[in-house]
């Protein structure tokens, strides 16, 4: 990027060279990713770059521009540098404390959605958990797409809690954010003994830690461990969560759970030791991985 003018640099012109300069690195998508970057900077919306594609930028519009590219060569991902992402219809503020939610992850609204979407003339508002709730981009996208319930979530991280709370701000309307209560603690350790939900969700850490190492750079060098670190087999946080859920369902309450792809036996074998559940069935993504497991409390 060596002008001797920095006028010479026009929106367009910027665009098409850091296109290529990505593509040179390996970076994803070079030229979204070069939009985004570009109009985050500028303050302005992506669309709104072909406007002003003419437009020469100014020396400090340049030389800002320039800090976010070497952000991103240097694998910060573009969720990160850009403070947002968009899930499930929401933009969601991230930042490093927690996890960029992912497309995958929103298999899990829908599931969600359906079962809160069961008997909804009934009248009767139903109590869900969320457990590592992260930026909150489950439990939120959940209370705005149906408002009607009571809303509960948790996170070992207190800095990724007061991301999520800031989202549900941001997002739902103060009479819905107020439904949803977040607190503190490791998986239903800030639950009262005696609470129990209708619905149950968790999207945890179920990578085994030996894997971590053969994730993008983007991922191992800047999202938490703590969302991403499965234990040995990477079924450490699941194990806890089929522990502990059928204590915190209703009688044929359900519980909801984003799992890896290739986990499907262990899974089943972990949920057939305990009684207390009465079924178990996998959904499986577009691509046809088993991603999401749904499994029933028995009657009691
Ligand atoms: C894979 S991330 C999911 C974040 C978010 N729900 C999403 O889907 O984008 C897992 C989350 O579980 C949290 N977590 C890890 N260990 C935990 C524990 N022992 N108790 C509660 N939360 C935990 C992490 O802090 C992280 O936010």
């Amino acid at each position: 990027m060596s002008k001797n003018n920095s006028n010479d640099w026009t929106i367009n012109k910027i665009l098409s060279w850091t296109e290529f300069y990505f593509k040179d690195h390996s970076i994803d998508s070079p030229r979204l990713t070069a939009q985004m970057l570009l109009a985050h900077s500028l303050g302005i919306k992506r669309l709104d770059l072909y406007l002003q594609y003419d437009r020469p930028l100014q020396k400090n519009e340049l030389s800002d521009f320039k800090v976010l590219i070497k952000r991103r060569i240097q694998n910060e991902p573009a969720a990160y540098i850009i403070g947002e992402k968009g899930f499930f219809e929401s933009n969601f503020k991230v930042a490093g404390d927690v996890l960029i939610p992912r497309p995958d992850t929103e298999t899990i609204v829908e599931e969600a959605l359906k079962i809160l979407n069961i008997g909804k003339d009934s009248g009767s508002p139903k109590t869900v958990l969320e457990l590592g709730t992260g930026s909150g981009a489950i439990i939120v996208s959940l209370a705005k797409a149906a408002p009607g319930h009571l809303y509960f979530a948790s996170d070992i991280s207190v800095r990724a809690l007061a991301i999520a709370k800031k989202n549900a701000e941001k997002i739902v309307p103060k009479i819905i954010s107020d439904k949803i209560c977040f607190c503190a603690g490791d998986w239903f350790s800030s639950l009262r003994k005696t609470s129990r939900f209708d619905l149950i969700v968790s999207n945890p850490p179920y990578i085994p830690t030996s894997d971590i190492q053969t994730l993008q750079p983007e991922i191992k060098q800047f999202e938490p461990m703590l969302a991403l670190d499965g234990g040995r087999d990477g079924l450490a946080c699941l194990r806890s969560i089929l522990d502990g859920a059928h204590r915190h369902l209703v009688p044929e309450g359900m519980l909801l759970l984003e799992m890896g792809f290739d986990q499907k036996e262990e899974i089943r074998n972990i949920s057939n030791r305990y009684p207390q559940y009465q079924s178990i069935e996998f959904i499986r993504d577009l691509a046809g991985h088993n991603r999401v497991v749904l499994i029933k409390k028995s009657i009691d």
